[in-house]
C-alpha cells in the first residue's frame, strides 16, 4: 500500500494540521485525521510542553476535537510525520483511539512513503473497558 492508496481527505487533513504542530522540543511534528460514523473528519497536530509529560500527540488533539464538537465514534483515523517508518500512536493514544472504536481503521503513515495498516483492535489487544 501507497499513500495514493489511503484515504485523500484524510491524508490532506493531517498534512494540514501536522504544518501546525508545536514541537520546539522534539522538532517531530506529526498530524492526524479522523472519520466519525457520521463523516465528519477532525484532525490535530502535536502540542509540546517545556515540561516534556504535559505534551499531547496529534492523534489525543484530533480525538478532543472530535469530543467537543459532540461525536464520538471514530470510523478511521490516519497518522503521519517525517519519518522513515510509519508513525505508530503510543500506547496512551492506542487507548484513548480504543475508547471511541473497537474497529476502527488506523492508517499509518510516513512521508517517505512507507504505510501500515491495522485495527484498534490489532493495535491494542484487550484494550481496557470499564463495565459498571
Ligand atoms: N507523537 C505523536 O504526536 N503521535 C505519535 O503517534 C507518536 C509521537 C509526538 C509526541 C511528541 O510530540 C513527538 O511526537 C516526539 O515523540
Amino acid at each position: 500500500m501507497t499513500l495514493d492508496d489511503v484515504p485523500q481527505d484524510l491524508l490532506k487533513a493531517a498534512r494540514a494540521a501536522r504544518a501546525r504542530a508545536y514541537v520546539p522540543y522534539s522538532q517531530f511534528a506529526v498530524g492526524s485525521a479522523l472519520r466519525t460514523n457520521k463523516g465528519t473528519v477532525f484532525a490535530g497536530c502535536n502540542v509540546e510542553n517545556a515540561a516534556y509529560g504535559l505534551s499531547r500527540c496529534a492523534e489525543q488533539s484530533a480525538v478532543l476535537a472530535m469530543v467537543n464538537a459532540g461525536e464520538t465514534i471514530i470510523d478511521e483515523i490516519l497518522v503521519i510525520g517525517d519519518h522513515v517508518e510509519p508513525v505508530s500512536p503510543c500506547g496512551a493514544c492506542r487507548q484513548i483511539i480504543w475508547e471511541f472504536g473497537k474497529d476502527t481503521t488506523v492508517y499509518m503513515l510516513s512521508e517517505a512513503g512507507e504505510v501500515a495498516v491495522l485495527s484498534s483492535r490489532e493495535l491494542l489487544p484487550l484494550g481496557f473497558i470499564l463495565n459498571s
